[in-house]
């Protein structure tokens, strides 16, 4: 199996499948990745899969997006910027573990309809589903996917110097630096519409992150970035945490002060 590391360089939104629902080991693994995904961020996030059976005639509408798929996530988490980072931050888990089981996935945020999948389901008070994603063996890239893919630029990111920065929010983080490698990582996260609104500074020894808005999904597409960083931390065995401190670095106008990664 591929390990982490390869799967966040080498993932990508699928969103053509072969039209086969997922075998039972497929799904109970799976199920176990949702009961071991976490967050240290707080906030309501409830994490679903759910077998879509195409062969009574459903299919729920994702606006032709989604081609040949059975099963799907669904996400639903409250209001506020803490559950929309756990979200990102435990669902990412979920969406990378399954890629290394060889399964493609597509984070959905707007096109879906939200009648088709919340259908049957209740959910704890204050949690809305919010994120749905189908799961499954890719196809070939139909002309829709393509199309959606050239739309949203997705295989572009943005230069690493314009999201990170050293010291202060005008330097550049140098070559050698420690935590190089796991920003690369974020850099290369799905985010809506490829709008990777993370960034961050490094000083002093620590990471503070913070989110540049620019959709209502941006909190959630931080945490699907944050979760890149982490997982690359914790690969190369490295156990620092989350804190929210009250003296971060002021962020330049209109950026979001999200967390601090402390080594
Ligand atoms: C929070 C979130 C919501 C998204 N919503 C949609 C969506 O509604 N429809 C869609 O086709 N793709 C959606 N995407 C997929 C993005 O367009 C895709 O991740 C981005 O273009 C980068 O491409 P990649 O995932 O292939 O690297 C979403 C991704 C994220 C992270």
């Amino acid at each position: 199996m591929m390990n982490l590391l390869e799967a966040m360089k080498q993932r990508r939104s699928v969103r053509s499948f072969n039209g086969e629902p997922l075998s039972e080991a497929c799904r109970s693994a799976l199920t176990g990745i949702i009961r071991e995904s976490s967050s240290p961020f707080g906030g309501d996030v409830e994490i679903r899969l759910k077998e879509f059976d195409a062969r009574k005639g459903f299919r729920p509408v994702t606006y032709g997006m989604i081609k040949g798929a059975c099963d799907f996530f669904l996400v639903g988490f409250g209001d506020g910027d803490a559950a929309a980072l756990s979200a990102g931050f435990r669902f990412e888990q979920v969406v990378l573990r399954a890629w290394q089981l060889g399964l493609g996935t597509c984070w959905i945020a707007a096109t879906f309809r939200e009648s088709d999948f919340g259908a049957g389901e209740s959910w704890p008070a204050g949690v809305k589903l919010k994120v749905v994603c189908p799961v499954g063996t890719a196809a070939g890239k139909s002309i829709v996917e393509r199309i959606a893919r050239l739309a949203a630029g997705s295989k572009n990111r943005k230069p690493f110097d314009k999201l990170f920065f050293y010291g202060d929010f005008s330097h550049p983080v140098p070559g050698s630096d420690r935590y190089r490698e796991s920003l690369e990582m974020v850099r290369l996260a799905p985010s809506s519409t490829n709008s990777q609104p993370w960034r961050a500074l490094v000083a002093g020894g620590k990471v503070h992150f913070y989110c540049r808005p620019n959709s209502r999904w941006s909190v959630l597409d931080c945490g699907i970035g944050l979760c890149h960083f982490y997982e690359t931390e914790r690969f190369h065995g490295r156990s620092g945490r989350f804190l929210t401190e009250a003296d971060a670095p002021q962020p330049p106008d209109g950026w979001k002060y999200l967390s601090t990664y402390i080594p």
